[in-house]
């Protein structure tokens, strides 16, 4: 009777536990890190990890950087996006902390390090989300 009632204590805590550490936000959308093991960095080949993944509204990017320089710019307009126009009219949002999560909008979404030289070098992130 003892083990038994452990045995269902250790379950509700492993539960418990794996929604604190998930956050339970299968629920809600799939979070992706942005460049996988190498994250948000010029060492991510970011075309290579988009390729193969269906974004969807609700989705979390999480953008992990340690340096400053490296912060996320967010635009919608690809012209200006392909010249790497990044500061206003064309910034949407501007992320700093080097933990950004970002929930995704439908429509092509945009995203590049704010300080040049990185998008001129040609690191950036296009996604697609239906
Ligand atoms: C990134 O990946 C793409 C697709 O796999 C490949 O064509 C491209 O050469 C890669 N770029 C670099 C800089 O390795």
């Amino acid at each position: 009777m003892t083990v038994g009632m452990n045995k269902v204590l250790v379950i509700g805590i492993g539960l418990f536990v794996s929604c604190l550490l998930l956050q339970c936000e299968q629920v809600d959308g799939k979070e992706y890190i942005v460049g996988d093991e190498k994250r948000w960095s010029p060492d991510a080949n970011l075309t290579q990890w988009t390729e193969g993944k269906k974004f969807k509204a609700g989705d979390v990017l999480v953008f992990k950087y340690k340096d400053p320089l490296l912060m996320v710019a967010e635009l919608r307009d690809t012209y200006l996006f392909e010249k790497c126009a990044l500061y206003s009219p064309g910034l949407i949002e501007l992320y700093t902390s080097g933990n950004d999560h970002v929930v995704l909008e439908k429509g092509t979404i945009h995203f590049a390090p704010y300080t040049p030289p990185y998008c001129e070098n040609g690191m950036k992130l296009t996604v697609h989300v239906e």
